[in-house]
């Protein structure tokens, strides 16, 4: 069980959750507000002047605004936050066919899939179904994986720990369509991901590339993390996150238990910060300095909240107690921001890429879709 300092009394975390979540809202307000009259443009995050860094729709973040205007409607039923909601999803929609990226799922499933959940528009369901479409076709069954990248460095054919992200969309296309090619492509990669991306320890490698003839590992290396044997947080929580709903989907014993390995992997990690938000890798050198990733945080949040309902009640217990612990440090001064500041975004320090040295200790629009998806879930568990 984990102990936490409990020097004086704490808020209620319905409390937190409530304010939290009406924050958000007023400041995507904002966020709207800019955002209505730059089409085509979505937002990414803040540069070192603290000016509004956008992108398009073929950027791999571009599904998080616009999924995050879909929660807080859900949570607000607010007409004017449902506007923007479909405004904002609108201008994802040319990705439909895009085979050039693995990123369908957080592009399209994050708008267009919160969108469907909430409306049950059936343009929205024509979309997603090509998406889904174009996403398999960057399956290669030799492997057995969804390919992530293109070929470069010495790669053939590099697959990427948060490719596991991209199954909850696979999963819906086969639930509504009923093509089984969609479950069994989801089965191959979880089990693939599962045999080569995993150390003994639960730890997760970022890439592993395949040899495309014979469908064997070639290399196991990072692009973002601090080394090829680091462990490199947001990695981590990509994979928690991933076979938490994979196991959600198909039931599949295996993926719980890896979920479960996986979470108390980082739960228990020596260089885990008390407050629970991981730096940037568990093995950054720069450590105890090293920036923290608050994105990373948000994640695992939202992760251990939906696994804390599949497991026994004192793994739940803890898993529930650390997400928890998550959220209000995340919702504190130290990691939100001010209304009006931090370029209209929710939160303050998350890390893109330590190595590629872009988007260090800023905001960014993932750590706020899956801080607003975690707090949607706790309100959710306690109602
Ligand atoms: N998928 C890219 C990242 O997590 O940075």
């Amino acid at each position: 069980m984990i102990a936490f300092p409990s020097c004086r009394k704490q808020e209620p975390i319905e409390k937190i959750i409530d304010e939290s979540l009406a924050f958000s809202v007023k400041q995507y307000t904002l966020m709207t507000e800019v955002m209505k009259d730059m089409p085509d443009l979505l937002p990414r995050t803040i540069d070192s002047a603290g000016a509004l860094v956008t992108a398009g729709s073929g950027w791999w973040t571009s599904g998080f605004f616009p999924g995050s205007l879909w929660y807080l409607y859900e949570y607000s039923n607010d007409e004017k936050i449902k506007d923007a909601a479909m405004l904002m999803t609108s201008r994802i929609e040319k990705e439909k066919d895009n085979t050039g990226t693995h990123d369908l799922g957080f592009m399209l499933y994050n708008s267009f899939g919160n969108g469907f959940r909430l409306t049950g528009n059936e343009s929205y369901e024509e979309i997603l179904l090509a998406g889904a479409k174009a996403l398999s076709t960057r399956y290669r069954p030799v492997i057995g994986c969804i390919q992530s990248w293109g070929t470069s460095r010495n790669w053939q054919c590099p697959v990427i720990i948060d490719n596991m992200m991209n199954l909850e969309f696979l999963m819906w296309a086969f639930s509504i369509s009923g093509d089984s090619s969609y479950y069994k492509i989801c089965v191959s990669h979880a089990d693939t991901t599962l045999k080569n991306h995993f150390r003994s320890d639960y730890s997760s490698y970022h890439v592993v590339s395949y040899d495309t003839i014979t469908g064997k590992v070639q290399v196991k290396q990072t692009a973002q993390g601090a080394a090829d044997e680091s462990v490199w947080s947001r990695g981590q929580a990509w994979g928690l996150y991933g076979y938490t709903v994979m196991y959600r989907e198909t039931g599949l014993d295996r993926y719980l238990n890896q979920a479960v390995h996986i979470a108390d992997f980082m739960i228990s990690h020596p260089n885990m910060p008390e407050d629970m938000i991981p730096y940037w890798d568990f093995n950054a050198p720069e450590i105890p300095d090293a920036k923290r990733d608050a994105s990373a945080g948000a994640i695992m949040a939202s992760a251990l909240i939906e696994l804390s309902r599949m497991t026994d009640t004192v793994s739940g217990r803890k898993y529930l107690q650390v997400a928890e612990k998550q959220l209000r440090t995340l919702a504190s001064s130290a990691y939100r921001a001010e209304y009006g500041e931090n370029g209209n975004f929710i939160l303050k320090h998350s890390v893109g890429s330590i190595p590629g040295k872009s988007e260090v200790d800023v905001p960014l629009t993932y750590a706020d879709y899956y801080f607003i998806e975690a707090l949607g879930r706790y309100r959710n568990l306690l109602n």
